[in-house]
């Protein structure tokens, strides 16, 4: 029997569909999977579903002694040392595409409530410190229109912030280790700046670029103090791209003016994560690709992916 590990929870239609050929092993307890239990359960699998923030190390693929296919449900493979997997011929699926407008949408819903206050505004209402109705300088927040936008690696979601910010009237600038086509640029109406050239106009910095060994901390003290001081910083792409102290410190003594995220260093964070206590931050609890469709699209592809990687086969999206 071929024997699948998954160390969260899927659609109930996606268990059902792994059934039918597998015998499937699902997480249940502590998120993400606690890396003991992992190197214990991964010995006898053969097919291993995997989420952001789980440790698929090069200690974990060690252990998998029958390990052929990964498929991850996320377009980020971070949590997935590529390069132990592949020396063991292990085949790796991942979900883009699918998820890129949702996370867009998500991206541009935090810089609108980041820019108009509107979390800040709830929570004033819910401690029932509203007072005063309609003030000159009350909870103002600041205009989209004619603001600059900065993304930070203009890939497929970038692109789609991009297009996003042009609707409503935004400049978009934009950084990338490689220039993006000509094509590209005129179809977002992104301009390439120089990373410095990107944190000294931006009104507004977006970050799209993966985790990676490069990307470690690319965010820190320095990175802020190039930024405006009434810019704002976003963040969907993963966590540990941030130095979180450098970012807590920059907000306190503010370096910038707001952040909002949706990605964290660990995840998830409690309410007495030192971020839960800056007034101008907007949290959310890492949900950019979080529709109904979009994840419904990220499981069928997750288990298409992982059926074709044990049937031998190249996954669909495949790393
Ligand atoms: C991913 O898929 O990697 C994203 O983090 C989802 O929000």
């Amino acid at each position: 029997m071929t024997r699948v590990l998954l160390t969260r929870k899927l659609h109930d239609f996606a268990l059902k569909e792994l059934r039918k050929s597998y015998s499937i092993e699902v997480h249940s307890g502590k998120i993400p999977m606690p890396k003991k239990l992992l190197l214990q359960k991964i010995k006898d699998k053969d097919g291993l579903i995997c989420f952001p923030y789980d440790m698929v190390d090069k200690d974990v693929i060690g252990a998998a002694k029958k390990l052929r296919a990964i498929s991850t449900y996320s377009v980020g493979y971070d949590q997935i040392d590529v390069k132990a997997a592949k020396k063991k011929k292990i085949r790796i699926g991942y979900t883009p595409e699918v998820l890129t407008e949702a996370t867009a949408d998500l991206t541009f819903s935090l810089i609108l409530d980041l820019l108009r206050r509107v979390t800040e505004g709830d929570r004033i209402i819910r401690k029932g410190e509203w007072r005063q109705i309609y003030g000159a300088y009350d909870y103002v927040g600041v205009d989209l229109e004619g603001k600059t936008l900065g993304i930070l690696g203009l890939g497929r979601i970038g692109q789609a912030v991009a297009k996003r910010a042009a609707g409503f009237g935004m400049k978009i600038i934009y950084h990338n280790r490689k220039r993006a086509s000509r094509k590209v640029e005129s179809s977002t109406h992104a301009k390439f700046e120089s990373m410095n050239g990107l944190l000294k106009k931006s009104d507004v910095i977006s970050v799209h670029v993966p985790y990676t060994k490069q990307t470690h901390q690319l965010v820190d003290m320095k990175f802020f103090k190039k930024m405006k001081k009434d810019a704002f910083f976003v963040n969907t792409a993963r966590g540990k791209i941030i130095n979180e102290k450098d970012l807590v410190s920059a907000l306190k003594k503010k370096v910038i003016a707001g952040a909002a995220l949706d990605v964290f260093e660990f995840e998830p964070i409690g309410k007495n994560h030192p971020l839960t206590k800056i007034q101008n931050v907007v949290l959310a609890p890492h949900i950019g690709s979080s529709t109904v469709e979009t994840r419904k699209k990220m499981a069928e592809l997750t288990v298409k992916n992982l059926k074709l990687a044990l049937a031998g086969k190249k996954p669909i999206y495949s790393v």
